[in-house]
């Protein structure tokens, strides 16, 4: 099945290269317009976007977030927020005492933040812009909500570059659909045929230029890296082991 939307949805690759032009701000209120068109939990918009275009500020962004070149290349880079603060001020002019202690109220925002953020990806897309998402701007919180003078209650969850591609990058395939799709419950059947097979898909794209891993309790042989050595190496590692304590500090304190 296709049409204009899917066609731009399955075309979607991350974008690190790009030229200098700068963006005008109209384009990026554009993109912002369409992110606040998307659905958000009882229409209570708990996210801020910060755009920042200064190069000075690009360049301080990036040493924070792992000297990421496209942060300081992208002509903007988006740094989107989980954003109570609004509505702490909501309540004050209305009367009441906002609840912000329970990881519900935190999950609403951050849920908030990710749907109005890939509106904004898609948006940017059809407009011929590229984006890449920056996870490490997660890496430093307490220097970035210090860089961008972020309130209390407000936290930045998410990067993204924003800007005229230099470079498109192939298009990366993801896992099988019987992985992701279970009709009705959730079936496990064929679980490891499917992480296989999409191992094998991901070899055959080159992204991973023939690296060669020993084999899992063979010491002695070796065979092509793939996704699922990449998976298992990203998810055993300790991060952000800080994040709780610079969310408590914001004023979110998870309970
Ligand atoms: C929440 C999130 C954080 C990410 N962080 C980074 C990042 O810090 N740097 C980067 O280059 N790409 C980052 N990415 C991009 C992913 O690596 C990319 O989406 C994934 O490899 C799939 O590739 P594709 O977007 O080209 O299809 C991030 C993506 C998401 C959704």
């Amino acid at each position: 099945m296709n049409n204009p939307t899917l066609d731009l949805i399955y075309k979607h690759t991350s974008v690190r290269r790009y030229k200098p032009d700068p963006l005008p701000a109209s384009v990026i209120e554009t993109i912002i317009t369409a992110a606040q068109c998307a659905s958000t939990s009882s229409n209570l918009q708990s996210y801020s976007v910060v755009a920042v275009t200064d190069i000075g500020m690009r360049v301080q962004l990036s040493e924070l977030c792992g000297n990421q070149a496209h942060i300081r290349e992208a002509p903007a880079f988006l740094v989107w927020c989980a954003d109570l603060a609004r509505l702490e001020r909501v309540c004050q002019l209305r009367g009441y005492t906002q609840v912000t202690e329970y990881v519900e109220n935190f999950l609403i925002a951050a849920v908030d933040v990710a749907i109005a953020a890939q509106n904004a990806a898609l948006a940017a897309e059809s407009l011929g812009l590229g984006t890449c998402y920056i996870g490490t701007i997660r890496n430093n919180p307490a220097e970035v909500i210090e860089l961008l003078g972020l309130p209390r209650l407000t936290f930045p969850l998410i990067g993204m570059t924003l800007g005229w591609p230099d470079k498109q990058m192939n298009i990366k395939p993801r896992l099988p659909l019987q992985s992701v799709l279970h009709w009705e419950t959730y079936n496990r059947t064929n679980e490891d045929d499917a992480l296989y097979a999409y191992d094998a898909t991901m070899i055959a794209t080159g992204i991973y230029k023939g690296r060669q891993v020993p084999v899992p309790g063979k010491r002695d042989e070796v065979e092509d890296y793939s996704w699922m050595e990449h998976s298992a190496r990203r998810v055993s590692q300790v991060l952000r082991i800080g994040l709780r304590a610079a969310l408590e500090k914001q004023g979110f304190s998870l309970k």
